[in-house]
């Protein structure tokens, strides 16, 4: 990766976005891979790259350095791969702790410990070894590069997206100010966990009515 002194983000950003991207490329396709297994479930496999100005926003918020974002924010490439059940997901973890070329730096499971709002997901801190051509030197430059994979169930994915949608922005939240409108946020947020705790009994249910479907065709 190249880190230059005084190097802006935008001028770090130019000049490894194409890193990010080969990494991630790497990661979709190895994860399509499970996607041809039956047994895991996966209805879809999703990856994105952050925007400059997300990226931007990410350093002043944490408070990073241009020299430290490799090591710091680590989302910069992110997968996502949405399956039918929960069990599947400790399934589908176990596979991409076997991948060669990808290692897990860190894991958030929010699945045993959910966050406060009720959000659930499995996320995993990657590093991809990748091997890149310098079309310059005529080299071959290994580098490792960080991927955050996140393995969700469909009923996850669709609480996170609402979630997101209905979320104020930080900049927003900041000028919130009325009581009323403060008890209107309190009040959303109580919804929304509520809402993800219903979420999570679908999930439940959805195994149960597997596992009964799986029943009735090994008694009939
Ligand atoms: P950020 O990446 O800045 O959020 O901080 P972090 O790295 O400490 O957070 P974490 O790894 O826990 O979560 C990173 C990603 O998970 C986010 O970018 C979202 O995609 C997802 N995520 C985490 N928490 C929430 C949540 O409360 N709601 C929704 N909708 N998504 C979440
Ligand atoms: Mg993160």
């Amino acid at each position: 990766m190249t880190i230059e002194e005084n190097m802006t983000i935008e001028q770090f950003y130019n000049q490894n976005v194409r890193l990010y991207r080969s990494a991630l490329a790497d990661v979709e396709h190895k994860l399509h891979k499970l996607m041809d297994v039956d047994a895991f479930g996966i209805s879809e496999i999703k990856t994105r790259i952050k925007e400059l100005e997300s990226l931007k926003e990410k350093c002043h918020r944490k408070d990073v350095q241009v020299e430290d974002i490799p090591e710091r924010i680590r989302d910069i490439a992110g997968a996502r791969i949405i399956c039918l059940y929960l069990d599947l997901v400790p399934i589908i973890v176990a596979k991409i702790r076997q991948m060669d070329g990808i290692s897990v730096a860190l894991v958030k499971d929010y699945n045993t410990k959910p966050k406060d709002n009720g959000y659930r997901g499995y996320h995993l801190e990657c590093r991809i070894s990748t091997q890149t051509y310098d079309p310059e030197t005529l080299e071959t430059i290994s580098d490792i590069i960080p991927v955050e994979i996140q393995v969700r169930t469909q009923h996850q994915h669709d609480w996170a997206e609402l979630e997101h949608k209905l979320r104020y922005k930080p900049q927003l939240a900041a000028t919130i100010c009325s009581a009323e409108e403060e008890l209107d946020e309190k009040v959303k947020n109580k919804k929304l966990k509520e809402y993800a705790i219903k979420m999570h009994n679908a999930d439940l249910k959805r195994m149960d009515l597997r596992d009964t479907c799986a029943f009735t065709k090994r008694v009939l």
